[in-house]
């Protein structure tokens, strides 16, 4: 091969390799990782990337190349030369597949058993030691309990910053899937069995959690937020949601109210005393006439309906849109939810 050739074909490789790189790094593919896991994901998918752009530039030189260099004649109407086999280019293209293959099964053999990894210090029941949540789906709602807090339930995922937490995921109903994009991680929420994911979120803020299995109608709706809090935040937060349990089952207003948002009751109701305006579900503000169309007292009717919430269901709203996940809140919890709405509305 003459100089010039091989001159050119490195400028045609180095301008498509350039074009490919820009298209990598311009457009935002994916989100920023906001997790350990999800920054070992994120150097997988640049390992691979790279190693793309690479063939890409080397086919395309060389197609594009042999394009213009062994060009027929208009009026050219013969055979092409006869090729026989090359044994050293075999071998090569050949042998360097191999290596760039084995090498991507090598890293991502490694990235993905050192996200599933949890130390046996992680699981712990130290407050101060990472976090199991229990994380039911179910259509079309999420609910995290934390079994290391007095079980306490959240409807939205609350994340200490820096930590590991193991998730055992699980369904009520159908396969749904948990999937934070900015975790970079997908686990199926399958009825009956119990699936893990470890995430150490490294990055504070609001993330979405999203149900990532087509699971019904509501699928497109079955979101909830995952955020990520400093230590002390996350503290603060669980020490001001287990209230009742410390003083032996008080429950005032203000620990009804926070069980109210925890629980994302907010999302659908509408409520003064919470300034909740969800229009998806029945106004808790109208609970006492709604309490006396369903023919119960009022703390009855308002416990019943968090429970059991097909038993009576207000005209104009359909049955099983309210989650059913609510009948496993702690009872000191219940308590507390069911007087505070007992309260606002005026009981
Ligand atoms: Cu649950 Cu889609």
């Amino acid at each position: 091969m003459r100089r010039g050739s091989i001159v050119q074909l490195v400028v045609l490789g180095v301008v498509f390799g350039a074009g490919a790189a820009l298209v990598a790094l311009l457009i935002p593919w994916l989100p920023d990782p906001a997790s350990k896991q999800a920054g070992r994901i994120d150097f997988v998918f640049w390992f691979v990337t790279v190693i793309c752009i690479a063939i890409f530039a080397l086919v395309a030189a060389v197609i594009v190349y042999a394009v213009f260099k062994f060009r027929a004649a208009p009026d050219d109407d013969t055979d092409g030369p006869p090729i026989h086999g090359h044994t050293g280019l075999e071998i090569v293209w050949t042998a360097v597949p191999a290596a760039l293959v084995t090498a991507i099964s090598i890293v991502s053999a490694v990235v993905l058993s050192q996200n599933e990894h949890v130390s046996r210090a992680a699981t712990g029941v130290d407050p101060l030691k990472p976090v199991v949540i229990d994380v039911t789906a179910q259509q079309f709602a999420w609910s995290f309990k934390y079994p290391g807090f007095d079980n306490l339930i959240s409807s939205t995922l609350k994340l200490p910053v820096d930590k590991t937490v193991e998730l055992h995921i699980t369904s009520l109903d159908v396969t749904h899937s948990f999937w934070v994009p900015e975790f970079s991680q997908k686990q199926d929420a399958v009825p009956g069995s119990v699936n893990k994911l470890v995430i150490t979120p490294d990055k504070l803020g609001t993330y979405p959690v999203v149900c990532t299995e087509l699971c019904g109608l509501g699928h497109a709706l079955m979101r909830s937020q995952a955020e990520v809090m400093t230590a002390s935040k996350f503290a603060a937060w669980t020490k001001s949601s287990q209230g009742p349990s410390g003083g032996g089952g008080g429950g005032g207003g203000a620990s009804g109210a926070a069980v109210f948002t925890n629980n994302g009751c907010d999302g659908c109701h509408t409520f003064k005393p919470a300034k909740a305006t969800g229009t998806v579900g029945p106004d808790l503000d109208k609970l006492a006439a709604e309490a006396q169309r369903a023919g119960q007292p009022l703390e009855q009717f308002i416990r019943e309906s968090i429970v059991n919430p097909n038993a009576y269901v207000e005209p104009g709203f359909q049955p099983g849109v309210m989650p059913e996940t609510f009948k496993s809140l702690p009872k000191a919890q219940l308590d507390a939810l069911v007087s505070y709405l007992a309260q606002g509305a005026g009981g």
